[in-house]
């Protein structure tokens, strides 16, 4: 097979350009390759942190800011929205906040999510949604998000895992690496980037593992909760007070 994951070392710019790459079709190909089942998944991890008050939030690797809206429709609050890749943030900046005059809440940052440019303990609830996977040292982006919340402050993740069901588990994977590629190819123009959905899905952390990641970073009461037969996996952990 014709492999497309990058050397941990040229994963950053790998990822940056081609998610700069795939921008404007980015938000049509979630919804048509998930069935539109991706907005139920990010409504599911934004209720996550419906008992934190309305302090800001921290949305790493924002993209398009699709969880930053759901988490401001939800409970109007600001957020923080951060992504490394300047072409994804800045498209989702026009087409979704320009048109409403800065009524809504989101402030995009352009930075890197493992090298926040915030002090210690000033933020009580972190999301990232399929945002762990491209990271390219997950342990290095876990510090540095303890590093920046509150003690009592919630981390939620939302992030593609892999169907065990002997049934559903192999049409899945049958579709993640002859469909979804095709698609997201001839929708994108760019097949490069969606076999790199696809690889880096197999290739990441099971719910497991990242857990114990979790906890090697200091978070605890880390919990995991499957989604649609297991394609996704919402996890939350707190950071000790
Ligand atoms: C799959 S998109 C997710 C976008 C959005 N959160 C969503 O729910 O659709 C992953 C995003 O992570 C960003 N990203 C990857 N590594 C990053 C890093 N180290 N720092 C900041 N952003 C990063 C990419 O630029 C990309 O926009």
């Amino acid at each position: 097979m014709n492999r497309t994951l990058p050397d941990p070392h040229q994963k950053g710019e790998f990822v940056q350009t081609k998610f700069a790459s795939v921008t404007k079709r980015y938000d049509l190909l979630n919804s048509l390759l998930s069935c539109y089942i991706d907005h139920y998944w990010r409504k599911e991890a934004a209720k996550e942190l419906a008992d934190y008050s309305k302090g800001p939030i921290l949305d790493l690797c924002a993209g398009t800011l699709p969880l930053s809206l759901e988490l401001v429709k939800q409970k109007r609050r600001p957020v923080a929205a951060v992504d490394f890749c300047f072409d994804m943030l800045a498209f989702g900046a026009k087409e979704k906040l320009n048109q409403k005059k800065g009524e809504i809440p989101i402030f995009p940052v352009c930075g890197d999510g493992q090298e926040l440019p915030l002090k210690d303990e000033c933020i009580e609830g972190i999301t990232i949604a399929f945002g762990i996977r491209n990271l390219s040292d997950v342990p290095k982006g876990l510090k540095e998000m303890i590093r920046v919340l509150e003690p009592g402050g919630k981390l939620v993740i939302l992030e593609f895992s892999r169907p065990a069901n002997p049934i559903f588990g192999p049409l899945y994977k049958f579709y993640l690496h002859n469909i979804l590629p095709v698609i997201g190819g001839l929708i994108s123009k760019d097949k490069e980037a969606y076999k790199y959905l696809a690889e880096s899905i197999e290739a990441f952390y099971s719910p497991k593992e990242l857990c114990s990641l979790m906890r090697d970073s200091g978070f605890s009461e880390v919990a995991c909760r499957p989604l649609t037969l297991g394609i996704v996996t919402i996890y939350t952990g707190i950071k000790k007070s």
